[in-house]
């Protein structure tokens, strides 16, 4: 089975590499396979602008052929002679064991093969144990393309004991679609051509993984629903879909849950043109079907809003870096978040010696606290019957917000 070409530590080293930078489906860069960080760096020595191109596209042909014959020969998803990581067979076994519609589940998401994810899996194995997560996007580096599989073997490796002890629930994010690089300089009918390659085959990798199938689905139990929802958003068939469900649900008198990973609502460093903090078709569905509450990710961090009566909550804290809160003058006055300090990104950003510090800021007490250490939290989420409450607790324990989830 071939490696992932990066280690998450890798990633954010490799993010920029000059002139053979590329950007993701969403825009954001990709990681560089090492072969082409080596044929910039080839490059780099050469002062003739032509003669570094003709190295530097020497060096991606005889990468790519090479990365491609891999692909072909074995590259599988999940890693061959590994079983899906199918949540339904767990999930049947819950319903034997549960009886009454009082259940706990955890909602995290944004991990990303980081170092700092065992300490909340375990927290969450041995303290919170919950019956089921909702996993809110981003749980590896690149799923699709050549180097797809291998970041799904990853977290296979990483993640696979824990995923067959309960039933984890995935949504997909834009990391599990996003893959081989965009190069900036060619059309724009190849960029998108290779984007869309990147997309389907993440897509694909994702439902293997999790022997799903389609990416985005519903599931039932007791006395709710659990809606996951497409990267970015409903459109088309999936907002028909969604409208479709959330009826059912509301018919049948079901407590609605939805989960995705693009929020709808932040405070985090996500431009307004992919979270507009504003209504949208999706949300105005939310409101007019009584969601109890949505969940999402993406925009590293914690933020809970309550915006038309319906409460959105972004879990994003499974481990990678946390975002800088750019956008908290947008927060309502209750609102809760946890980013990094905006004022710390700007120091950190010019001068890498300087640490990052954490803002916690919680609307309901009126408190602001400044964190010196990084941390990872999920939101555990537990129902009562028709009463659902949900707190987003720490790795260490500490309780950064608690609320109440139902009407
Ligand atoms: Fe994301």
């Amino acid at each position: 089975m071939t490696k992932p070409k990066l280690s998450a530590a890798e990633i954010t080293e490799q993010v920029w590499c000059g002139d053979l930078a590329c950007a993701r489906a969403d825009g954001t860069p990709v990681p560089q396979s090492r072969g082409r960080k080596l044929a910039w760096r080839c490059a780099k020595q050469f002062p003739s602008l032509r003669l570094k191109f003709l190295i530097a596209f020497m060096c991606l042909l005889w990468f790519s052929a090479k990365t491609n014959r891999a692909a072909e020969t074995n590259q599988h998803v999940p890693p061959e002679g590994t079983p899906a990581f199918d949540p339904r067979p767990l999930m049947d076994k819950l319903n034997e064991r549960i009886v009454t519609d009082k259940y706990c589940f955890a909602v995290l998401g944004d991990t990303k093969h980081s170092v700092k994810f065992p300490a909340l899996t375990q927290y969450l194995d041995e303290t919170i144990k919950p019956d089921f997560v909702l996993t809110t996007g981003d749980m590896v580096a690149a799923g699709g393309g050549t180097v797809g599989p291998g970041y799904w073997e990853e977290l296979s490796m990483d993640s696979g004991a824990e995923f067959r002890k309960r039933p984890w629930w995935p949504a997909i994010g834009n990391h599990e679609i996003a893959s081989d690089p965009i190069f900036m300089e060619r059309p724009k009918s190849e960029q998108q051509a290779q984007m869309k390659t990147n997309a389907d085959s993440g897509v694909e990798n994702f439902k293997q993984f999790y022997n799903l199938d389609r990416e985005y689905y519903s599931f039932s139990f007791r006395n709710a629903i659990f809606i996951a929802l497409p990267f970015p958003n409903p459109q088309g068939e999936s907002f028909n879909w969604l409208e479709n469900e959330l009826k059912n649900a509301k018919d049948a008198g079901k407590l609605i849950f939805v989960w995705n990973h693009c929020p709808f609502f932040t405070v985090g460093m996500k431009s307004k043109a992919e979270v507009p903090n504003a209504p949208t078709e999706t949300t105005k569905l939310f409101e007019h079907y009584g969601v109890c509450a949505v969940f999402s990710g993406h925009d590293h961090g914690y933020y809970r809003t309550i915006r038309e009566g319906i409460p959105y909550l972004i879990s994003a804290g499974g481990g990678a870096q946390i975002y800088p809160g750019l956008r908290k003058a947008e927060a309502l006055p209750e609102d809760v978040y946890y980013f990094e300090n905006p004022e710390s990104y700007k120091a950190h950003v010019n001068n890498k010696n300087v640490k990052p510090k954490y803002l916690y800021h919680n609307g309901v007490t009126g408190k602001d606290e400044t964190l010196n250490e990084r941390e990872v939290f999920m939101l555990v989420v537990n129902v009562d019957g028709n009463k659902a409450g949900a707190r987003c607790v720490t790795s260490s324990g500490r309780i950064l917000d608690e609320l109440i989830l139902s009407k």
